[in-house]
Order: structure tokens, then sequence, then C-alpha cells
């Protein structure tokens, strides 16, 4: 195999199932405090609902821009089903550091990438993931958030 071959393999390997999927934003804040510009989820074939085996693990990986600076950025994912979010079970640690580069700076676009892993436990359906990352200090005044939808089969 020519080293042509092995670079496009790797390339295919990292990027290649990613899809850039559709959003919608939450009511709960708006771009002029953060801006999420593209979500990737992989494995995705479709970007209006990403289908996702359960007991299977999906990655995850967004880029925003906050209009705040913050050293304690916290994140939590949630079933935006009915009247409450539910926070989305086995969801690792909320120090949103782990996961995307910290401080955040106004003005300062940064990716978030999560692993996530879906329970075998979760009934089948369609879903509305709901995603934050907010400033500890100033979770309603400071906060990131988006929507998409999801099916699990
Ligand atoms: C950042 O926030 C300030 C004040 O809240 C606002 O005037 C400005 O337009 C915001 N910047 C962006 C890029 O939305
Ligand atoms: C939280 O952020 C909002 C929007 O920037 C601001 O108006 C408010 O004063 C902040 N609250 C605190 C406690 O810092």
């Amino acid at each position: 195999m020519g080293l042509l071959n092995i670079v496009l393999l790797a390339v295919l390997f990292t990027c290649g199932f990613a899809k850039v999927v559709n959003i919608t934003p939450c009511d709960e804040t708006n771009e002029e405090v953060c801006k999420v510009s593209e979500v990737r989820i992989t494995p995705c074939t479709q970007t209006n609902k990403c289908l996702f085996r359960k007991g299977s693990d999906a990655a995850i990986s967004f880029d925003f821009t906050p209009n705040f600076s913050t050293s304690k950025l916290k994140t939590m994912v949630y079933w935006a089903n009915g009247a409450v979010d539910l926070p989305f079970m086995g969801f690792g640690t909320n120090d949103a550091c782990t996961y995307t580069s910290c401080p955040a700076q106004p003005g300062q676009a940064q990716t978030l990438n999560y692993n996530l892993h879906i329970s075998k436990k979760l009934p089948k359906g369609t879903y509305n993931l709901k995603w934050k990352v907010w400033d500890e200090d100033n979770e309603t005044g400071h906060l990131c958030c988006f929507k998409t939808t999801i099916g699990l089969a």
C-alpha cells in the first residue's frame, strides 16, 4: 500500500463518518450570549435526525463562541421532550474543561469534544437532545445551548 493510500485511509477513519447536524436554539439563551456554530456527530448519516443503536457510542463535537469569560465552565446534556429537561443518564463529569479548553474568552471560538454512550436501557424512539455549557458563576446569564433531534433504535 502506498503512502497516499495510508494517508487517505487515516483521513477516512478520523472524519469520514462525521456529519454536521441540524440544530435549533434554546429559549434560555441567545446568540449574543453564546453562538453555537457547528455540531458534528459520528456516526451519523442524516442531518435532521442521527440514528443511534442502543449500547453504542457516539462522538459529538461542536464549536461555540461565548461572549463571556470564565475559568469554570460546566456542561450537561438533557432529554428535552416534555415539560422538564431530564439529565442524560450516564453523562460523565460536568466539568466542561475536561472536554474543551479553559478559560473561555469572549469572542474566542472553541471546540468541545465528547463521547456519548447510549445506554441499552433507554427506550427506542425520537428524542430532543439539549446540550448546555455554562459559566458556574452565572448559570442563567452565561449559557451556551443547542438542541438536536436523535433517534434510538
Ligand atoms: C456581546 O455582549 C455585548 C453586551 O452584552 C453586546 O453588546 C455584543 O453585541 C455581544 N457580542 C456579540 C458578538 O454578540
Ligand atoms: C450574569 O450575566 C448577565 C449577562 O451578562 C449579567 O447581566 C448578570 O449581571 C450576571 N450575573 C452575575 C451574578 O454575574
